[in-house]
This record gives structure tokens, C-alpha cells and sequence, in this order.
């Protein structure tokens, strides 16, 4: 097999399943170990088509073949244009796998080297950014209604490997774990905004194999998701996080000063990671687990609340493009209304003067201005807060709220509001 045909397997399964490249690559490549020595190159090849798959299905069309699919033939063409238009594509591969899915070798060869441009002229307006970064119109369409100004660079930047971020033990000072951690080659660099984040500069594949991390001095959060425990300002009061999965933002609560904090997942599976994380970070005595669902609260003790429910994860597209894939409005559908149930039920059951931060990983419109606006409509006992530290970018509708914005902060896409109960 070559690795063209592997990471079109990897694609198609992906799609299918609804799972992580990185999942199913894993599965895949322990079933085959002598296949191994490919894992770069699929990695490269698959992380390439999913992040341009509206243009490579835009170029195969323009050839006269179609209609697009997820199946593992079409997703083998994806990767021999992928191949052809970053000029990698060596002759010899093309003219093996081309005729086996009913491609022209020689059409295919002369996509060599082009200039994607090439293929979106005469397409304006949202149709031209859908085909040159590859994201269905419709997620655009959720980004400018969120009045997110330069969408263009913003989804430029969704298809880039992520900034890697790091936060800080309060054990040790951002110099000397820097020190500690250039032994390994990990380069670290203090964070300007957020006193105990750094950005890993260099090396961050090895931070997780050092001996800091089993230590339990750092955790690799990013920047945007360590705001989150800031803007709660957990010190001295009981925190819950009942949507908590691996326990990074509960732990930063405990972190930052909190009595007691309750970490609670729908999941008994998630809460096994957050067993892990807590046992690293030694923080046994602080925080609770509890498997649960957010949708009813089963504790009333709030002083501070981080709703962080399940979402399209569309600011997290640097680590998981396949995401854009298979995404539906439908889907952001089901997403709105579980977020907006879970934040509902947490400022019913919390007491007169409890904060609630509502956080999620995504920007768009649905997400995040529809669910604050209507929370805030239908129950009048609740009122939004500054969210400060505010070192995003403050949405014009809804000004008392913030994002990050990956072209501009170098972090995930994100969005944050805090709630105050009257
Ligand atoms: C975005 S993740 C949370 C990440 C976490 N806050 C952190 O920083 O590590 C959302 C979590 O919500 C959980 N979840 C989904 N539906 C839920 C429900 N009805 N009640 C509680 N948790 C739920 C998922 O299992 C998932 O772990």
C-alpha cells in the first residue's frame, strides 16, 4: 500500500465515523505496525486534504470528474491534487494510482505546482472564501453574522498548525520551568497577559514526555481556554465546572486560589481523564468529581460556575480540520440548544450573587451572541458582567463579552461571557 492510499482510508474513516484523524490513524496504524514508517507522510497528506478539501473537490470538478464524495476513491483523488498542487507529487505514484480511481495521469501531473488562485477566479463574495480555504458557506455565513471583521485571515489562519500554549504550576515560577525545560529542547516564552501561561516556542511535542509534566508543573492548556479560570475569579470560593471532561479548567480554578472546586462529566469515561490530570497535579484535596448531567445541577453551593459545554469546535480547526468535514447547521442546531439549556439550569439552580462563565472553543453567531442574548431575554435574573482580564476582542452586539481570535491572538477561536445571578 502507499501512503497516498493509506491516508485516503484514514480520511474516508474519519468521515465516516465522525472521529479524529488522529484516532483513527492511531487504530489504523496498530493494526498494520509495518506500515509505520509512513505515519509523517500520511499525517502530512491527510491534515493537507482536510484543510483544503472544498478547493481539491473545486480543481477535480474543473477536470469533469464528480460529484464529490467522502468515499476512499474520491478521497484518493483529494490527495493526489492535494500532492499535485503543493509539487510534491512524484510521476511514478501518479501514474500507479491515477488510472485506479479513473483519473487522467496527465491532466493530473499538470496540476504540478499550480497557483490555487488560479481556480477561484471569477468566484466573488462568500463562494470565492469557500472555495480557497475550504470551509462550507454556511460556517462563514456564522462568522459574518458574528461581525467578525477580516474573515478572510481568520479562516486563513484556522488551516495553519496551532501556537502551542502552556500553563504554569503555581509551585514553580515561568523562569525556572523555562530553565528545566530547555534541557529537552522545549522553548518557552512568558505570556504577556495571563501571569502563569507561557507559549512553547519550540520542542512542544516533547513537553508532554518530560519530567515536569508527570510532575504535575504544567499543563498544556491553550491561552485562550486559561483566560476562562481568570475571568471566573475563583479565589476563596467554591467553583463548579459540571461540564468539566479532562478537568484542565477545573484544575486552574484550584489553581487560582478556589476553596473547593466540583468537576462533573455526563461521561464516566471523561471523568477517567480528569482522574489522571488530578492525580498529576496532585490536587486530590480540592476538587471533587461527579458524574452528572449539567442539563439538571445537582449542586445549589455555587459561588463560581464555568459552563464549557460541547461545541462545533470550529476554533479549534488548527488541530482538527477533518471537523469541517463532516459539520452540519444542523449540528450547531443541536449544539445551541444544549448550551443554552446548560446554562439556563446552571443560573436557576445557583444563589443570588454567583458568577457563571459560559466559554466555548467556537465563534460562531449560533454558538455564542444567540445563546448569551436569549439566556439573558427569557431569565431575568440574570445580567452580564465584565469578563475581565479582557485581552480579546469585544464583539460589537454583545460588547460585555469576548473572543480570541487565532490571526490575531494566536490562540484557539474562542468565546467567553460571564453571567451574574441578581
Ligand atoms: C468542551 S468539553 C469540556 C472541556 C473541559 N472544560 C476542559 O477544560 O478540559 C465538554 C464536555 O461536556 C461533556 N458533556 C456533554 N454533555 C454533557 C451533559 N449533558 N452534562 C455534563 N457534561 C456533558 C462532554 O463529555 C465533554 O467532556
Amino acid at each position: 500500500m502507499l501512503p497516498e492510499e493509506v491516508a485516503a482510508i484514514i480520511l474516508a474513516d474519519s468521515v465516516r465515523l465522525r472521529t479524529s484523524l488522529r484516532d483513527v490513524a492511531i487504530r489504523f496504524f496498530s493494526r498494520n505496525p509495518e506500515l509505520g514508517y509512513m505515519k509523517p507522510i500520511v499525517r502530512v497528506l491527510s491534515l493537507g486534504v482536510a484543510r483544503n478539501y472544498i478547493l481539491l473537490d473545486h480543481v477535480l470538478t474543473s477536470l469533469g470528474y464528480g460529484p464529490p464524495s467522502h468515499s476512499v476513491k474520491w478521497m484518493t483523488a483529494r490527495v493526489l491534487v492535494f500532492e499535485a498542487l503543493s509539487g510534491k507529487l512524484k510521476p511514478s505514484r501518479a501514474r500507479k494510482l491515477a488510472p485506479k480511481i479513473g483519473i487522467d495521469t496527465d491532466k493530473l501531473l499538470e496540476l504540478r505546482g499550480a497557483n490555487p488562485r488560479e481556480f477561484v477566479k471569477g468566484l466573488g463574495g462568500v463562494d470565492r472564501l469557500s472555495v480557497l480555504y475550504s470551509f462550507p458557506r454556511w460556517i462563514i455565513e456564522e462568522l459574518l453574522s458574528a461581525g467578525i471583521e477580516n474573515v478572510a485571515q481568520l479562516l486563513q489562519s484556522l488551516n495553519r498548525d496551532p501556537t502551542r500554549w502552556l500553563r504554569v504550576s503555581p509551585w514553580i515560577s515561568v523562569a525556572s520551568l523555562a530553565t528545566r525545560l530547555a534541557r529537552y529542547g522545549v522553548v518557552i516564552e512568558p505570556d504577556k497577559d495571563l501571569y502563569d501561561v507561557a507559549m512553547i516556542v519550540k520542542g512542544a511535542s516533547k513537553a508532554p514526555h518530560t519530567r515536569e509534566y508527570q510532575e504535575g508543573l504544567f499543563v498544556l492548556q491553550d491561552k485562550a481556554s486559561a483566560l476562562v479560570g481568570y475571568v471566573a475569579k475563583p479565589q476563596g470560593r467554591v467553583g463548579i465546572d459540571p461540564t468539566a471532561g479532562a478537568a484542565i479548567k477545573a484544575t486552574h480554578l484550584a489553581w487560582l486560589g478556589a476553596r473547593y472546586v466540583v468537576a462533573g462529566d455526563v461521561k464516566a469515561k471523561r471523568l477517567n481523564e480528569a482522574r489522571h490530570t488530578l492525580r498529576r497535579l496532585r490536587l486530590g484535596h480540592l476538587v471533587d468529581l461527579v458524574v452528572g448531567d449539567a442539563r439538571s445541577p445537582y449542586i445549589s453551593r455555587i459561588g463560581t460556575a464555568i459552563i464549557d459545554p460541547p461545541c462545533s469546535d470550529i476554533g479549534r480547526l488548527q488541530y482538527e480540520p477533518e471537523v469541517k468535514m463532516w459539520l452540519s447547521r444542523g449540528d450547531i442546531k443541536f449544539f445551541r440548544r444544549l448550551q443554552y439549556r446548560m446554562l439556563r439550569s446552571i443560573l436557576e439552580a445557583a444563589p443570588r450573587g454567583a458568577t457563571i462563565v459560559y466559554s466555548v472553543c467556537t465563534l460562531t453567531y449560533s454558538e455564542t451572541i444567540w445563546v448569551i442574548r436569549r439566556v439573558i431575554r427569557e431569565l431575568m435574573e440574570a445580567e452580564l458582567s465584565e469578563p475581565e482580564p479582557v485581552i480579546g476582542e469585544r464583539p460589537k452586539a454583545l460588547p460585555k463579552t469576548q473572543r480570541m481570535l487565532p490571526h490575531v491572538h494566536r490562540t484557539q477561536g474562542f468565546f467567553i461571557a460571564k453571567l451574574v445571578k441578581l
